[in-house]
């Protein structure tokens, strides 16, 4: 058990959704101090607690990621959980919005791990969590773009646990299926809290788990995916055409 009692960790996206929940869960789990970061801090919730220091972080302005990692050097669990979604499939969505989701949740969450990897390095034993998505396993055509960009976030996610491994830095890949935040703003979908869900993420973090689905409609997906990838498939066919 890597327990996160008394950690540091550096959580982005913050102010809302699963990112907010894994603050609380953070602070519940005992870690010494949490940067809570958010693009805007208007909108960072009070966590009415002395350990949380709130800091401004857009992942996707690399001298601010600098930055803000020149000022965090003792941060020992970096969570990457900020990110976006556009709807959208390839032949007809706008690229634009394909642009912005590699944007965020790839190159944004990769330049995260290229400023943070010296510092967990030093700190090591030392954790990257980042918050993929079920959709890196098979896409979701009506989310392409999403989906192709948390493919690429769980393909670098893959190369920085090896790269890292030797190092002292465990790195996790989280893949949730749907959770009830404003991502999922509309849907009918009967999902789950994030609080909860933030609580499940951190207790398989402590207990070692590398590739973590917290969710049971995510296990049901991610169960039709290790029969066959092609089941997966299938039951996003089945959603895209509406059957
Ligand atoms: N909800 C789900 O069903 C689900 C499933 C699988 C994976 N995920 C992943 O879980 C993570 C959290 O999502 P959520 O459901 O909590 O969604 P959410 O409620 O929409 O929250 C997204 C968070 O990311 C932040 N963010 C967006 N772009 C950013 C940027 N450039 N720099 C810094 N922060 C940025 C947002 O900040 P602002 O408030 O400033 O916009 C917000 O805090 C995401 O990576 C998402 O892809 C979610």
């Amino acid at each position: 058990m890597q327990t996160l009692k008394d950690k540091v960790i550096l959580i982005t996206g913050a102010n809302r959704g699963i990112g907010k929940s894994l603050v609380k869960a953070s602070l519940e789990k005992g870690a010494r101090k949490i940067y809570a970061t958010s693009r805007n801090l208007s909108k960072m919730p009070n966590f009415g607690d002395d350990r949380v220091e709130t800091l401004e972080l857009d992942i996707t302005d690399n001298a601010q990621t600098l930055k803000v990692a020149e000022k965090t050097k003792d941060v020992e669990v970096l969570i990457n959980n900020a990110g976006v979604l556009s709807q959208g499939n390839v032949l007809e969505g706008e690229i634009s919005a394909v642009e912005n989701d590699m944007k965020v949740n790839y190159y944004g969450t990769i330049n995260m791990m290229r400023a943070f990897a010296p510092i967990l390095e030093k700190n090591a034993p030392s954790k990257i969590v980042n918050i993929v998505s079920i959709v890196a396993y098979s896409p979701l055509p009506s989310l392409a773009g999403y989906s192709a960009s948390k493919t690429a976030l769980y393909s670098a996610t893959l190369s920085v646990r090896t790269e890292l491994a030797k190092k002292g830095v465990t790195v996790h890949a989280i893949n949730p299926g749907a959770i009830d935040t404003d991502m999922n703003k509309g849907s009918e979908w009967d999902m789950p809290a994030p609080d909860g869900i933030a609580k499940i993420i951190l207790d398989k973090v402590e207990a070692g788990e590398l590739d973590i689905v917290p969710d049971e409609m995510g296990l049901g997906m991610f169960n039709a995916w290790k029969e066959a990838p092609s089941k997966l498939a299938e039951m996003f066919s089945n959603m895209y055409h509406g059957e």
